[in-house]
Protein backbone atom coordinates (compact mmCIF):
# COMPACT_ATOMS: atom_id res chain seq x y z
CA UNK A 1 0.00 0.00 0.00
CA UNK A 2 0.96 3.56 -0.90
CA UNK A 3 2.00 5.58 2.29
CA UNK A 4 -0.42 8.32 3.31
CA UNK A 5 -0.05 10.19 5.65
CA UNK A 6 -3.16 11.17 7.87
CA UNK A 7 -1.64 13.33 10.66
CA UNK A 8 1.63 15.34 11.01
CA UNK A 9 2.59 16.62 14.17
CA UNK A 10 5.71 18.87 13.93
CA UNK A 11 7.50 20.59 16.45
CA UNK A 12 4.92 20.26 19.02
CA UNK A 13 4.98 22.13 21.95
CA UNK A 14 2.59 22.43 24.78
CA UNK A 15 2.62 24.20 28.45
CA UNK A 16 0.30 23.65 31.77
CA UNK A 17 0.41 26.62 33.57
CA UNK A 18 -0.22 25.71 37.54
CA UNK A 19 0.28 27.66 40.49
CA UNK A 20 1.92 30.69 38.20
CA UNK A 21 4.54 28.41 36.74
CA UNK A 22 4.87 27.38 33.56
CA UNK A 23 5.35 23.69 33.14
CA UNK A 24 6.80 22.68 29.55
CA UNK A 25 5.28 19.42 29.04
CA UNK A 26 5.74 19.07 25.36
CA UNK A 27 8.72 19.99 24.25
CA UNK A 28 8.92 19.35 20.27
CA UNK A 29 7.08 16.55 19.19
CA UNK A 30 7.19 14.92 15.98
CA UNK A 31 5.47 12.22 14.44
CA UNK A 32 3.50 11.15 11.89
CA UNK A 33 0.76 8.50 11.91
CA UNK A 34 -0.41 6.76 8.34
CA UNK A 35 -3.24 5.65 6.59
CA UNK A 36 -4.20 1.76 7.52
CA UNK A 37 -1.19 1.77 10.26
CA UNK A 38 -0.98 1.93 13.84
CA UNK A 39 1.74 4.14 15.63
CA UNK A 40 1.90 3.43 19.38
CA UNK A 41 3.63 6.08 21.78
CA UNK A 42 5.01 4.15 24.59
CA UNK A 43 6.81 5.70 27.75
CA UNK A 44 6.67 5.56 31.45
CA UNK A 45 3.35 7.77 33.25
CA UNK A 46 3.61 11.37 32.83
CA UNK A 47 5.48 11.55 29.82
CA UNK A 48 3.21 13.85 27.91
CA UNK A 49 1.42 10.96 25.86
CA UNK A 50 -2.14 12.11 27.02
CA UNK A 51 -1.34 15.45 26.52
CA UNK A 52 -0.45 15.14 23.08
CA UNK A 53 -3.54 13.10 21.95
CA UNK A 54 -5.62 15.86 24.01
CA UNK A 55 -3.21 18.62 21.74
CA UNK A 56 -4.60 16.51 18.56
CA UNK A 57 -8.40 16.57 20.08
CA UNK A 58 -8.24 20.33 21.43
CA UNK A 59 -9.64 18.55 24.44
CA UNK A 60 -6.48 19.94 26.93
CA UNK A 61 -7.82 21.55 29.98
CA UNK A 62 -7.83 25.84 30.49
CA UNK A 63 -4.89 25.82 31.53
CA UNK A 64 -2.57 24.26 29.00
CA UNK A 65 -1.39 26.06 26.02
CA UNK A 66 -0.54 24.95 22.78
CA UNK A 67 2.36 27.31 22.64
CA UNK A 68 4.11 26.81 18.96
CA UNK A 69 4.05 23.95 16.63
CA UNK A 70 1.74 22.31 13.82
CA UNK A 71 -1.16 19.55 14.08
CA UNK A 72 -2.23 18.71 10.46
CA UNK A 73 -4.61 16.72 9.59
CA UNK A 74 -4.86 15.23 5.68
CA UNK A 75 -8.19 14.73 4.55
CA UNK A 76 -9.14 14.38 0.57
CA UNK A 77 -6.26 16.80 -0.24
CA UNK A 78 -7.41 18.91 1.96
CA UNK A 79 -4.82 20.37 4.58
CA UNK A 80 -6.53 21.20 8.37
CA UNK A 81 -4.27 22.70 11.06
CA UNK A 82 -5.72 21.86 13.85
CA UNK A 83 -3.46 24.07 16.27
CA UNK A 84 -4.89 27.09 14.28
CA UNK A 85 -8.61 26.33 15.38
CA UNK A 86 -10.93 27.73 18.06
CA UNK A 87 -10.93 24.89 20.57
CA UNK A 88 -14.73 25.40 21.21
CA UNK A 89 -16.01 26.44 17.65
CA UNK A 90 -18.04 24.30 14.83
CA UNK A 91 -15.03 23.19 12.71
CA UNK A 92 -13.32 21.43 15.77
CA UNK A 93 -16.42 19.82 17.52
CA UNK A 94 -17.22 18.92 13.62
CA UNK A 95 -13.76 17.32 13.52
CA UNK A 96 -14.29 15.33 16.63
CA UNK A 97 -16.06 12.50 16.33
CA UNK A 98 -16.39 12.52 12.19
CA UNK A 99 -12.85 12.32 10.83
CA UNK A 100 -10.81 12.00 14.63
CA UNK A 101 -12.20 9.68 17.51
CA UNK A 102 -10.80 8.77 20.48
CA UNK A 103 -11.35 5.94 22.70
CA UNK A 104 -10.24 6.08 26.38
CA UNK A 105 -8.86 3.92 29.37
CA UNK A 106 -12.36 4.06 31.17
CA UNK A 107 -15.68 3.73 28.73
CA UNK A 108 -17.51 5.22 31.40
CA UNK A 109 -16.06 7.79 31.18
CA UNK A 110 -17.21 8.38 27.52
CA UNK A 111 -20.75 6.95 27.83
CA UNK A 112 -22.83 8.70 29.69
CA UNK A 113 -24.56 5.95 32.32
CA UNK A 114 -28.23 7.65 32.19
CA UNK A 115 -28.98 7.37 28.69
CA UNK A 116 -29.02 3.64 26.71
CA UNK A 117 -25.88 2.45 24.28
CA UNK A 118 -27.70 2.30 21.40
CA UNK A 119 -29.39 6.05 21.89
CA UNK A 120 -25.33 7.32 22.27
CA UNK A 121 -24.49 6.05 19.14
CA UNK A 122 -27.24 6.84 16.99
CA UNK A 123 -27.59 10.24 18.96
CA UNK A 124 -23.74 9.82 17.84
CA UNK A 125 -24.22 8.98 13.98
CA UNK A 126 -27.23 12.16 13.84
CA UNK A 127 -24.46 14.28 15.26
CA UNK A 128 -22.01 13.90 12.38
CA UNK A 129 -24.29 12.62 8.80
CA UNK A 130 -27.83 13.45 7.45
CA UNK A 131 -28.77 9.84 7.92
CA UNK A 132 -32.73 9.52 9.37
CA UNK A 133 -32.90 7.95 13.11
CA UNK A 134 -33.93 4.42 11.58
CA UNK A 135 -31.24 4.43 9.24
CA UNK A 136 -29.36 5.57 12.44
CA UNK A 137 -30.98 2.96 14.11
CA UNK A 138 -29.80 0.21 11.50
CA UNK A 139 -26.75 1.65 11.81
CA UNK A 140 -26.11 1.12 15.20
CA UNK A 141 -27.17 -2.43 15.46
CA UNK A 142 -24.88 -3.45 12.79
CA UNK A 143 -22.22 -1.84 14.53
CA UNK A 144 -22.23 -3.59 17.36
CA UNK A 145 -22.58 -6.65 15.91
CA UNK A 146 -19.40 -5.74 13.67
CA UNK A 147 -17.89 -5.06 17.51
CA UNK A 148 -19.05 -8.46 18.62
CA UNK A 149 -22.00 -7.71 20.64
CA UNK A 150 -24.39 -10.56 20.71
CA UNK A 151 -27.99 -10.13 20.00
CA UNK A 152 -27.51 -6.49 19.27
CA UNK A 153 -31.06 -5.80 18.72
CA UNK A 154 -31.88 -6.54 22.02
CA UNK A 155 -28.64 -5.39 23.36
CA UNK A 156 -29.06 -1.82 22.49
CA UNK A 157 -31.49 -0.87 24.87
CA UNK A 158 -29.18 -1.34 27.27
CA UNK A 159 -27.78 0.88 30.05
CA UNK A 160 -23.98 1.11 30.28
CA UNK A 161 -23.87 -0.46 33.55
CA UNK A 162 -25.65 -3.51 31.88
CA UNK A 163 -22.62 -4.06 29.92
CA UNK A 164 -19.37 -5.76 31.07
CA UNK A 165 -16.27 -3.75 31.08
CA UNK A 166 -14.92 -5.15 27.52
CA UNK A 167 -18.42 -4.92 26.04
CA UNK A 168 -18.25 -1.20 27.14
CA UNK A 169 -15.02 -0.82 25.33
CA UNK A 170 -16.40 -2.32 22.07
CA UNK A 171 -19.67 0.11 22.60
CA UNK A 172 -17.30 3.04 23.05
CA UNK A 173 -15.27 1.29 19.88
CA UNK A 174 -18.69 1.18 17.97
CA UNK A 175 -19.25 4.80 18.61
CA UNK A 176 -16.02 6.27 17.67
CA UNK A 177 -16.02 4.17 14.22
CA UNK A 178 -20.15 5.27 13.94
CA UNK A 179 -18.94 7.53 11.28
CA UNK A 180 -15.46 6.06 9.94
CA UNK A 181 -12.98 8.32 11.24
CA UNK A 182 -9.47 9.06 9.57
CA UNK A 183 -7.86 8.70 12.84
CA UNK A 184 -8.19 6.70 15.81
CA UNK A 185 -6.99 7.75 18.99
CA UNK A 186 -6.50 4.84 21.56
CA UNK A 187 -5.09 6.20 25.08
CA UNK A 188 -4.26 2.94 27.21
CA UNK A 189 -7.52 1.19 25.73
CA UNK A 190 -6.95 -2.34 27.79
CA UNK A 191 -5.21 -1.17 30.38
CA UNK A 192 -8.15 -2.01 32.64
CA UNK A 193 -9.30 -5.27 31.32
CA UNK A 194 -7.88 -8.87 32.07
CA UNK A 195 -5.53 -10.35 29.22
CA UNK A 196 -8.15 -12.76 26.97
CA UNK A 197 -10.63 -9.15 26.82
CA UNK A 198 -7.59 -7.21 25.99
CA UNK A 199 -6.37 -9.63 22.84
CA UNK A 200 -9.86 -9.32 21.63
CA UNK A 201 -10.05 -5.75 21.73
CA UNK A 202 -6.70 -5.66 19.75
CA UNK A 203 -7.63 -8.20 16.95
CA UNK A 204 -11.29 -6.45 16.80
CA UNK A 205 -9.28 -3.02 16.49
CA UNK A 206 -6.70 -4.62 13.82
CA UNK A 207 -9.51 -5.96 11.63
CA UNK A 208 -11.10 -2.67 11.76
CA UNK A 209 -7.66 -0.74 10.72
CA UNK A 210 -7.54 -3.11 8.02
CA UNK A 211 -11.29 -3.18 6.77
CA UNK A 212 -11.76 0.93 6.92
CA UNK A 213 -8.38 2.13 6.76
CA UNK A 214 -7.99 3.61 9.57
CA UNK A 215 -4.78 5.29 10.92
CA UNK A 216 -4.78 4.30 14.50
CA UNK A 217 -2.88 6.43 17.33
CA UNK A 218 -2.49 4.05 20.66
CA UNK A 219 -1.12 5.18 23.35
CA UNK A 220 0.11 2.41 26.09
CA UNK A 221 3.36 2.25 28.84
CA UNK A 222 3.50 -1.29 27.53
CA UNK A 223 6.07 -2.46 25.46
CA UNK A 224 4.29 -5.53 25.13
CA UNK A 225 1.23 -4.27 23.57
CA UNK A 226 3.85 -2.19 20.97
CA UNK A 227 5.60 -5.20 20.01
CA UNK A 228 1.85 -7.02 19.23
CA UNK A 229 -0.04 -3.90 17.86
CA UNK A 230 2.92 -1.05 16.46
CA UNK A 231 3.59 -0.71 12.55
CA UNK A 232 5.75 2.37 13.94
CA UNK A 233 6.46 3.53 17.57
CA UNK A 234 7.43 6.83 19.19
CA UNK A 235 9.25 6.41 22.55
CA UNK A 236 8.63 9.38 24.81
CA UNK A 237 10.40 10.59 27.85
CA UNK A 238 9.55 14.00 29.50
CA UNK A 239 7.80 15.64 26.59
CA UNK A 240 10.34 14.39 24.09
CA UNK A 241 10.40 12.14 21.43
CA UNK A 242 13.56 10.04 21.76
CA UNK A 243 13.41 7.49 19.69
CA UNK A 244 10.65 6.77 16.54
CA UNK A 245 10.49 4.32 13.74
CA UNK A 246 9.51 1.28 12.49
CA UNK A 247 8.52 -1.30 15.00
CA UNK A 248 11.26 -3.30 13.67
CA UNK A 249 13.96 -0.44 13.79
CA UNK A 250 12.92 0.58 17.17
CA UNK A 251 12.38 -2.77 18.96
CA UNK A 252 15.32 -4.81 17.25
CA UNK A 253 17.95 -1.93 16.49
CA UNK A 254 16.95 0.35 19.65
CA UNK A 255 19.63 2.56 20.32
CA UNK A 256 18.64 5.08 22.82
CA UNK A 257 19.44 3.57 26.23
CA UNK A 258 15.88 4.28 27.57
CA UNK A 259 14.67 2.57 24.62
CA UNK A 260 16.83 -0.47 25.95
CA UNK A 261 15.89 0.03 29.47
CA UNK A 262 12.23 -0.40 28.60
CA UNK A 263 13.12 -3.55 26.52
CA UNK A 264 14.48 -5.35 29.08
CA UNK A 265 12.01 -4.47 31.75
CA UNK A 266 9.14 -6.53 30.10
CA UNK A 267 9.30 -10.58 30.13
CA UNK A 268 9.09 -12.01 26.81
CA UNK A 269 7.50 -15.03 26.23
CA UNK A 270 9.23 -18.34 25.60
CA UNK A 271 12.00 -17.56 27.90
CA UNK A 272 11.06 -19.02 30.50
CA UNK A 273 11.38 -18.14 34.30
CA UNK A 274 15.17 -17.55 34.20
CA UNK A 275 15.05 -14.35 32.33
CA UNK A 276 16.55 -11.42 33.91
CA UNK A 277 14.10 -8.37 34.12
CA UNK A 278 15.39 -4.97 34.83
CA UNK A 279 13.87 -2.26 36.18
CA UNK A 280 14.97 0.93 34.70
CA UNK A 281 16.84 2.92 38.17
CA UNK A 282 15.70 6.33 39.31
CA UNK A 283 12.64 7.75 38.53
CA UNK A 284 11.64 10.46 36.00
CA UNK A 285 13.70 13.95 36.94
CA UNK A 286 11.46 17.24 38.34
CA UNK A 287 9.26 18.73 35.62
CA UNK A 288 10.61 21.48 37.12
CA UNK A 289 14.20 20.86 36.77
CA UNK A 290 15.98 23.46 35.03
CA UNK A 291 19.25 21.49 34.67
CA UNK A 292 20.83 21.91 30.64
CA UNK A 293 21.19 18.08 30.08
CA UNK A 294 19.54 15.40 28.49
CA UNK A 295 16.90 14.78 30.93
CA UNK A 296 17.51 10.94 30.78
CA UNK A 297 21.09 11.48 32.12
CA UNK A 298 20.74 10.65 36.09
CA UNK A 299 19.56 7.28 34.76
CA UNK A 300 21.50 6.58 31.34
CA UNK A 301 24.55 3.99 31.73
CA UNK A 302 25.65 5.41 28.48
CA UNK A 303 25.87 8.86 29.69
CA UNK A 304 29.41 11.24 28.43
CA UNK A 305 30.58 14.50 29.39
CA UNK A 306 28.32 16.36 26.41
CA UNK A 307 24.86 14.33 27.63
CA UNK A 308 25.04 16.74 31.36
CA UNK A 309 25.83 20.10 29.24
CA UNK A 310 22.94 20.34 26.52
CA UNK A 311 20.10 18.50 25.11
CA UNK A 312 20.79 16.04 22.08
CA UNK A 313 19.13 16.96 18.77
CA UNK A 314 17.43 14.45 16.42
CA UNK A 315 19.59 12.69 14.53
CA UNK A 316 18.70 9.66 11.82
CA UNK A 317 20.10 6.23 12.25
CA UNK A 318 18.64 5.20 9.33
CA UNK A 319 15.96 6.28 7.07
CA UNK A 320 12.89 7.30 9.35
CA UNK A 321 15.03 5.74 12.49
CA UNK A 322 15.09 8.60 14.44
CA UNK A 323 16.93 9.09 17.91
CA UNK A 324 17.60 12.16 20.28
CA UNK A 325 20.73 10.62 21.67
CA UNK A 326 24.11 12.57 21.95
CA UNK A 327 25.94 8.52 22.71
CA UNK A 328 23.28 6.16 20.85
CA UNK A 329 23.79 2.78 21.32
CA UNK A 330 25.53 0.85 18.04
CA UNK A 331 23.89 -1.74 16.51
CA UNK A 332 24.61 -5.08 17.85
CA UNK A 333 26.48 -3.66 21.17
CA UNK A 334 23.98 -4.78 23.82
CA UNK A 335 21.05 -6.85 23.58
CA UNK A 336 18.15 -5.23 24.53
CA UNK A 337 16.79 -8.65 24.89
CA UNK A 338 18.76 -9.97 27.32
N1 LIG B 1 -4.64 18.45 34.43
C1 LIG B 1 -3.34 18.70 34.58
N2 LIG B 1 -2.90 19.70 35.39
C2 LIG B 1 -1.59 19.97 35.55
N3 LIG B 1 -0.61 19.29 34.92
C3 LIG B 1 -0.96 18.29 34.12
C4 LIG B 1 -2.34 17.93 33.90
N4 LIG B 1 -2.38 16.89 33.04
C5 LIG B 1 -1.10 16.61 32.73
N5 LIG B 1 -0.24 17.45 33.37
C6 LIG B 1 1.22 17.46 33.25
O1 LIG B 1 1.55 16.84 32.03
C7 LIG B 1 2.44 15.76 32.24
C8 LIG B 1 2.10 14.66 31.23
O2 LIG B 1 0.84 14.14 31.52
P1 LIG B 1 0.15 13.00 30.64
O3 LIG B 1 0.26 13.35 29.20
O4 LIG B 1 -1.22 12.83 31.20
O5 LIG B 1 1.05 11.74 30.96
P2 LIG B 1 0.92 10.25 30.39
O6 LIG B 1 2.14 10.05 29.54
O7 LIG B 1 0.96 9.36 31.59
O8 LIG B 1 -0.37 10.15 29.62
C9 LIG B 1 2.25 15.35 33.68
O9 LIG B 1 3.43 14.80 34.20
C10 LIG B 1 1.92 16.67 34.34
O10 LIG B 1 3.11 17.36 34.66
MG1 LIG C 1 -2.09 9.05 30.05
Amino acid sequence: MQQEIVLRISNLHTNFYTNMRCNKVLKGVSLEVERGKTLCIVGESGCGKSVTAASVMRLLPDLARIESGEIVLYDEGREIHIEALDKYGKSMSDLRGSKIAMIFQDPMSALNPVYSIGFQIIEMIKRHTKISASIAKEKAVSLLREMGISSPETRIKDFPHQFSGGMRQRAMIAMAMSCEPKLLIADEPTTALDVTVQAQIFSLMEKLKKEHGTAVMMITHDMGVVAEMADDVVVMYMGYIVERGSVQQVLKNSTHPYTVGLMRSIPMIGKGKKQKLQPIRGCTADPYDTSPGCPFVTRCDFSIQLCHECIPEESTVSGNHKVRCHNPIQKGAVDART
